[in-house]
């Protein structure tokens, strides 16, 4: 069953803690009757605005500031900062991402607030340690580019209201509290460990007794933190006692974090990456992520080909994808860095000449040998995360926020701020740790993603907009490392070519090859066993998996009606104004 929280009194001046209340009771009261997973809005219609979030409280706080005549820039604030209160474990102050913007007038912009590396960091740094202890360490810790990020967001994209305004909506969640979900009590029993290992006082995250569904969850620190940027902006994050607070958590764990680090620190504007695929125009996330150019790589490879039209999942057409994707996830390893630190030729990357040269060696009937596009990178010990989170918004006026943002793992390094009341990044395993080392998505890197002080680590969030015609088509992106990248290929080629209903296209079963482990990741769900067998004939390993990504998507339908569609593998909720 689907809820509709815009039934309730969502708009009641002043009393937006009632609204939330009254919604979190409203959500308890339903999931004390039905599976807690069925109670969130996975699909919706709208004229008038649309937000998808990994949080239906999230996505509600979008839906007010937009009713209250704020934008999508002032929506997206609000829902970045509602976030880092209600989705603890991607939502944050203390991580980094990227923004994706269109204007209703077609201006595509983007914004680099990825963490970068503390001025003292060096290449071989990690090379002693093993993966797993560092990223749990003060060591691990990026940077943050997030306060800053939805400053220069605010102060450059015209939104319509008071920076103030958008942050108290979290304010009051935090101050407040509100009702964990199932899934979020789950992983604060999964992560306790964690979190006392790294923390010597009391957090809000840790109790005696186990979490359940339906507990209130208060972080009065993180109110506090908040309300200190409404009324100070991002330099109460990067400067004075919270440049000090952050400094020594980092610093009593063996990190290296100056307080010069933090006052340093500036998000970026670049250049998205953009390009076409037949009609569509696809724009996305440039370096320092590796998003947009892979995703687009591997659209530009499979064009010249004709996929099977009887069904977008036949083998033929996995193993075309596959084949496109294990080169571009090569050219990633190899090439791919922060572009204030290493050349990268984007032009020649996405040039005909250059992507159909890489596909010359395809053979539709059988699996090219990595070796055939061999980098001298070992293979990798794959694990996966699903961590992170990307939201979606389009206002009436048609513009339009793709946001994708992450502490990295679950929570983070697990390092929390007390002060602040927040958790820091370890957002340093996405360097190569040494070049060819796997990190723990189990990707490997070269030398254009070798650790330097003051580089930022390359990423694989991908927030993407679409064009069709050159009309704003979509607007989607995903959680899950490297995967994201497939799962937001996967589900523009099943709208765009097969031309699945938008809900039906997120909800599909995904598979993604990284180039190396030379394998193809399935999602363990109801594949034809004869696909799977002619793959595995053509030479292919297959290894399935639980599930992949999550995608929050915006389609705008022919008659301009905005429809969203949240993930159903998680708890993510779509809804329109
Ligand atoms: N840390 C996940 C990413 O940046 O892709």
């Amino acid at each position: 069953m689907n809820i509709h929280l815009i039934s309730l009194p969502i708009n009641f001046p002043g009393k937006k803690s009632i609204v939330y209340a009254f919604a979190t009771l409203f959500l308890l009261t339903q999931s004390c009757t039905t599976p807690e997973r069925d109670v969130f809005q996975k699909h919706s219609i709208s004229r008038k605005g649309m937000v998808v979030t990994a949080h239906y409280l999230a996505t509600q706080v979008g839906l007010d500031i937009l009713q209250q005549g704020g934008n999508a820039v002032d929506a997206a604030i609000a829902v970045q900062f509602a976030l880092a209160v209600v989705f603890p474990r991607a939502g944050n102050i203390g991580g980094g991402g990227f923004l994706v913007y269109r204007n209703s007038e077609g201006l595509v912009q983007s914004l680099d607030f990825r963490e970068k590396a503390p001025s003292d960091a060096y290449r071989d740094m990690f090379l002693s340690d093993s993966t797993e202890s560092v990223m749990e360490s003060g060591l691990a810790v990026g940077i943050p580019g997030t306060v800053a990020g939805m400053w220069e967001m605010y102060h450059s994209l015209k939104p319509n209201l008071a920076f103030g305004d958008l942050l108290q909506p979290a304010i009051e969640l935090a101050r407040e509290g509100f009702a964990i979900t199932e899934a979020e009590a789950e992983r604060l029993n999964k992560f306790k460990q964690l979190f006392q290992d790294n923390n010597d006082y009391p957090i809000p995250f840790v109790k005696e007794t186990k979490w359940v569904t339906g507990d209130l969850l208060r972080q009065t620190e993180l109110a506090n933190m908040l309300e200190r940027i409404a009324d100070e902006g991002a330099d109460a994050f990067y400067k004075g006692g919270n440049a000090i607070y952050l400094t020594q958590a980092v610093r009593n764990l063996s990190g290296i974090i100056r307080i010069q680090d933090l006052s340093s620190y500036k998000p970026i504007w670049r250049d998205a990456v953009s390009s076409t695929y037949k009609k569509y125009t696809i724009h996305s996330m440039a370096p320092p992520s590796s998003g947009g150019l892979t995703l687009i790589q591997i659209l530009k490879m499979i064009e010249p080909f004709s996929l099977e039209m009887n069904a977008w999942d036949s083998a033929y057409n996995i193993h075309l994808v596959v084949e496109a994707s294990k080169r571009a996830f090569a050219n990633r390893a190899t090439f791919l860095g922060d572009p204030d630190f290493v050349a990268i030729d984007q032009n020649k990357l996405l040039s005909t000449a250059f992507l159909t040269n890489q596909m010359l060696e395809y053979n539709p009937n059988f699996a090219s040998d990595v070796k055939a596009i061999d980098r001298n990178l070992p293979a990798a010990s794959p694990k996966e995360h699903y961590e992170t989170t990307h939201f979606s918004i389009v206002d009436a006026a048609g513009n339009a926020v793709a946001i994708t943002t992450t502490l990295n793992s679950n929570y983070g390094s697990g390092i929390f701020v007390k002060e602040g009341g927040y958790f820091l990044n370890n957002q340093m395993d996405d360097f190569s740790m040494a070049p060819g080392v796997p990190n723990q998505y189990g990707l490997v890197g070269a030398e254009a993603n070798a650790i330097e002080g003051n580089k930022r680590m390359l990423s694989s969030m991908s927030p993407t907009i679409i064009e069709e015609d050159g009309a704003l088509f979509m607007v989607l992106g995903a959680p899950g490392g490297p995967t994201i990248i497939s799962s937001v290929l996967l589900v523009f080629l099943n709208v765009a070519e097969f031309e699945l209903p938008l809900a039906e296209a997120v909800a599909n079963r995904r598979f993604h090859h990284q180039y190396l482990p030379d394998e193809i990741v399935v999602e363990d769900m109801d594949w034809n066993p004869e696909v799977l067998k002619s793959l595995e004939e053509r030479g292919h390993k297959i290894r399935k998996i639980t599930s992949m990504g999550a995608i929050a998507a915006i389609r705008v339908l022919q008659d301009k009606t905005l429809e969203g569609a949240a993930d159903p593998r998680d708890e993510s909720h779509a809804q329109g104004l």
